[in-house]
């Protein structure tokens, strides 16, 4: 796994030697729902601007809400914030090398945790995020696809794998989740190129498909209401002065009840204000 992770890792820049463990974390941040393809110039560009937890602390929300973009779930935008002010006011400003101190970080859950020990501070961890489960679900028990919510199992199967090595570990949790998203995708997994492809249970099973996906497949309904958030929050970006309601209600393309839920979810999530009918 680690000789297939030196010859095919991609270039990523918060991998690169120099990243700070704020930009470890500002990137686990960006890439918890958002491809990286889409994460990489907008990490730069955020990290050239607020280098530091106190340069982020002491910026504009709004200003903080727009270099957020198009990165998407504009809520973790705010939570960043609030990161890096507790960062500041708790630990002088560093990034804690310490689990309950990253977890009791606004954004901060499990999985961002143990990626900031593993890739900032070269820790030993159990990283597991969507592509590891995928990836030591196929190989170790033969199931196509995790199921929603981690188990203590998985957990305790992914520790068992663990290289004992610091160093290695941390190496080994960023080439599993790279094994994952170039070659063990969801729906196109490339064995030929898999380094495990001998040992993997679900290849050896002969590829058993997931009773559990159809169920999943109706539940993506739910992403209507985001699209509809994304869409005003779009339309405001684009506008320098605050937009009348009924403008904004109508940029969002949707039915009215619709767009009006959306513009409440978001006033109620402190990303929009609204003052005597207008929207900023
Ligand atoms: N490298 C380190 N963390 C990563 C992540 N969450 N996604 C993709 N590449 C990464």
């Amino acid at each position: 796994m680690l000789a297939w992770y030196a010859a095919s890792a991609r270039d990523l820049p918060w991998r690169r030697p120099g990243t700070t463990p704020w930009g470890v974390v500002v990137s686990e941040v960006m890439l918890q729902q958002t491809p990286v393809a889409r994460v990489e110039q907008p990490w730069r560009r955020w990290l050239e601007e607020w280098p530091t937890p106190a340069a982020l602390a002491a910026a504009p929300t709004a200003d903080v809400l727009r270099a957020w973009g198009r990165l998407g779930y504009p809520r973790r935008a705010l939570r960043l914030q609030q990161c890096a002010s507790a960062i500041l006011e708790r630990h002088a400003g560093e990034v804690p090398e310490d689990e309950a101190a990253l977890r009791a970080l606004p954004g901060i859950g499990e999985y961002t945790a143990a990626a900031v020990l593993a890739f900032a501070f070269g820790r030993r961890t159990v990283v597991l995020d969507t592509n590891v489960r995928r990836v030591l679900g196929r190989v170790m028990t033969g199931q196509a696809l995790p199921r929603p919510h981690l188990t203590r199992t998985e957990r305790d199967q992914a520790a068992a794998v663990l290289p004992t090595e610091a160093a290695s570990a941390a190496r080994w949790n960023v080439a599993v989740m790279e094994l994952g998203a170039l070659v063990c995708t969801a729906r196109s997994p490339d064995c030929s190129a898999c380094p495990v492809q001998a040992r993997c249970a679900w290849r050896l099973a002969g590829y058993p498909s997931d009773e559990h996906a159809a169920l999943r497949r109706t539940q993506t309904w739910h992403g209507s209401d985001r699209q509809v958030r994304g869409r005003m929050l779009a339309a405001l970006r684009a506008h320098p002065s605050p937009l009348p309601v009924l403008g904004l209600l109508a940029a969002a393309d949707c039915p009215e009840e619709q767009a009006a839920r959306a513009l409440a979810s978001l006033d109620a999530d402190g990303l929009v204000s609204q003052q005597g009918g207008f929207v900023h």
